[in-house]
């Protein structure tokens, strides 16, 4: 199951206006497969790397979807938030990102922006109990989260 990380405080954007990395205890991806206490270490993804930020963007918006279905505002708007305050990867993955993207850094930092902005708009939109403004928007994050994907995935896939 994917472990729903809980929301945090937006911190102010670092200098390189990196906002990508997510929550330190809650789940990676790799939850959903129910990893065993005793797994290897070498298993172990790191809190601030890309990968873990990732599959905790993946809980917040399984978390934004199951407040569609439910017609649960406070769910929708809960996940929102979690996207949109999402913590920062961590000064390795960081220089990672940098070395990798070179030139293509600006564009992907403004991905993560534009993700930011998308997620905050659907949280706007769920308090004002607004249905068509949060799928609307939904759609508008969703499409956000493919297009870094499509253009940067590839290049930046960690272990
Ligand atoms: C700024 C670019 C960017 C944005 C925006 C972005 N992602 Fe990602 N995502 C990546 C990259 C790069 C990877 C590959 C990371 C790796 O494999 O180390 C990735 C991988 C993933 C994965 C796979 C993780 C795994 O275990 O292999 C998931 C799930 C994911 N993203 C979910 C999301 C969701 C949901 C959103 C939107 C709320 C989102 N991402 C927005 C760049 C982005």
């Amino acid at each position: 199951m994917i472990h729903l990380p809980k929301a945090h405080a937006y911190p102010t954007t670092a200098a390189i206006g990196l906002s990508l990395a997510l929550l330190a205890a809650c789940g990676s991806a790799e939850s959903e497969t129910v990893a065993e206490p005793s797994a290897p270490a070498a298993e172990a993804l790191e809190p601030g790397s890309l990968k873990f930020i990732m599959g905790g963007l993946a809980g917040d918006m399984t978390r934004l979807s199951a407040g569609l279905w439910l017609d649960d505002f406070e769910a929708i708007r809960a996940g929102a938030t979690a996207v949109a305050d999402h913590p920062h990867v961590s000064p390795s993955e960081l220089s990672r990102v940098r070395a990798t993207l070179g030139e293509r850094l600006p564009l992907f930092v403004a991905a993560d922006r534009a993700v930011h902005d998308a997620a905050q708009r659907v949280a706007q939109a769920a308090e004002a109990r607004d249905m068509e403004r949060v799928l609307r928007e939904t759609a508008t994050l969703q499409s956000g989260c493919v297009s870094c994907h499509a253009r940067f995935r590839e290049a930046l896939k960690g272990d």
